[in-house]
C-alpha cells in the first residue's frame, strides 16, 4: 500500500485533529509506505498573513514529529517544497469540468451564505488531486468530510487517462474511524470555526482551566446517569486507560459523583496522556533547524517521485518531448 496524506496548517492541532485522523494515519507508518504533507499552499486559502502562515507551517511539523511521526518510517513535507505538485495541478485543471468543481462542499457552503469565493477555493480540489497523483498513492487515510475530494481525484485522474492513456494510479479513500468524531467543549463536532477546541499542545494548566469551563447539564448530584452521550465521558474515553474508562463508566451509572470531579480526573488522564508527547515537543522545538532538515530531507524523497510522475504526465499529454 502506498499512503499519502495531508493536513493543512491552519492553528494549532486540536484533539479532533488528533484522535480523528493524524493518531490514525500516523499507526500507518510502520507497515505501509507514507507520504505525509503539510499543505500549505491550501491554508493559503484562508491564512493570509505571512507570518502565521510561516509559524503555523512550522510547528505543524514540530507537533507531528512529537505526536509520533517519524522521519524514518515515513516522508514527511511541505507542500510548497515540491513544486511538481502545482505543476501538475495545472495539467489536471485543463481537463476538470467546472461542474464536477461547482458541486464541492466547501465552494458550495460559501455561496450558499453569500460569501465571495476566490479561485483556490473552486480549484482546491484539484490540488489536492495533483498531490495525490503526484505519488502513485493507492490509499488516503482522510476523516469523513474529505471523502467528496478523492471522489473527484478519481474523476480527474480517470478522464485523464481515458484521453491520454493509463498515466495514473485511481486513489481509494482509507476512511478514518468515524467513533474518533471528537466533540468539542460545548458538545457540537470539535472545530475551530466553532471556537470549542481542546489544543492538543496547550499549557497544562491552561487546559486543565479550559476543562473546568466545560459546560454540563444541570442534572442532581446523587441521579444516575447514562455515560454514553456525555461530552466529559466522552473526552475522558480518548485518554484514559480501558480499566479507568470502566470505572468511570460505572460511576456515573452509581449517581452520586459530581461533575467537578470528572473534570479533575480529565484534566490529569489529558495531562498524563500527552506528556510523553510534551516532552517530545520541547525537544523539538528548541531545535528548529534539524526540524528544518526533515522536512528538507522529506521533500527532496517526494520531488523524486513527483516528477517522475509529473514526467510521465506531460510526455504523455505532449507537453514535454516536442
Ligand atoms: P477544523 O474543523 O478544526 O478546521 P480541519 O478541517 O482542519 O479541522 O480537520 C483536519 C482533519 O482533522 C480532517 O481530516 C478532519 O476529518 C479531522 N477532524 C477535525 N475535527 C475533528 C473532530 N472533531 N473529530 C474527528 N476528526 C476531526
Ligand atoms: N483537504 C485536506 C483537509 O482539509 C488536506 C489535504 C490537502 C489532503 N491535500 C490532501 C488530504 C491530499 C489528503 C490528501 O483535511
Amino acid at each position: 500500500m502506498k499512503v499519502l496524506s495531508g493536513i493543512q496548517p491552519t492553528g494549532r492541532f486540536h484533539w479532533g485533529n488528533y484522535f480523528g485522523a493524524i493518531s490514525q494515519y500516523i499507526a500507518l507508518q510502520d507497515n505501509e509506505q507514507a507520504f505525509y504533507f503539510i499543505a500549505n499552499l491550501h491554508a493559503l486559502t484562508t491564512v493570509r498573513d505571512k507570518d502565521l502562515l510561516a509559524k503555523y507551517t512550522l510547528d505543524s511539523a514540530i507537533d507531528l514529529l512529537s505526536l509520533g511521526l517519524d522521519p524514518e518510517q515515513a516522508v514527511l513535507f511541505v507542500q510548497s517544497d515540491v513544486p511538481e505538485v502545482s505543476e501538475l495541478c495545472w495539467l489536471l485543471l485543463t481537463g476538470t469540468p467546472m461542474g464536477l468543481l461547482e458541486r464541492c462542499v466547501a465552494y458550495k457552503d460559501k455561496k450558499a451564505k453569500g460569501l465571495p469565493a476566490d479561485a483556490g477555493l473552486f480549484t482546491y480540489p484539484v490540488l489536492q488531486a495533483a498531490d495525490i497523483l503526484a505519488f502513485d498513492s493507492d490509499t488516503v487515510p482522510v476523516g469523513e468530510d474529505q471523502v467528496q475530494h478523492i471522489e473527484v481525484c478519481r474523476d480527474i485522474a480517470g478522464s485523464f487517462n481515458h484521453q491520454f492513456g493509463d498515466v495514473f494510479v485511481l486513489p481509494k479513500a482509507k476512511v478514518l474511524d468515524s467513533s474518533a468524531r471528537v466533540p468539542g467543549t460545548d458538545g457540537e463536532k470539535m472545530s475551530k470555526s466553532y471556537d470549542n477546541t481542546l489544543a492538543v499542545f496547550d499549557d497544562v494548566k491552561a487546559q486543565r482551566k479550559q476543562i473546568m469551563r466545560i459546560s454540563t447539564d444541570s442534572r442532581p448530584m446523587e441521579d444516575p446517569k447514562e455515560p454514553d452521550g456525555d461530552v466529559l465521558y466522552q473526552l475522558y474515553c480518548l485518554v484514559a486507560s480501558e480499566s479507568d474508562r470502566d470505572e468511570m463508566a460505572a460511576m456515573y451509572r452509581r449517581g452520586g459523583f459530581g461533575y467537578g470531579d470528572v473534570k479533575k480526573a480529565l484534566a490529569t488522564a489529558a495531562e498524563a496522556f500527552f506528556a510523553e508527547a510534551r516532552a517530545q515537543r520541547d525537544d523539538w522545538a528548541s531545535r528548529p533547524d534539524d526540524v528544518r532538515d526533515v522536512l528538507k530531507t522529506g521533500a527532496a524523497w517526494a520531488r523524486k517521485k513527483a516528477s517522475q510522475v509529473l514526467q510521465r504526465a506531460q510526455d504523455a499529454c505532449g507537453v514535454r518531448g516536442y
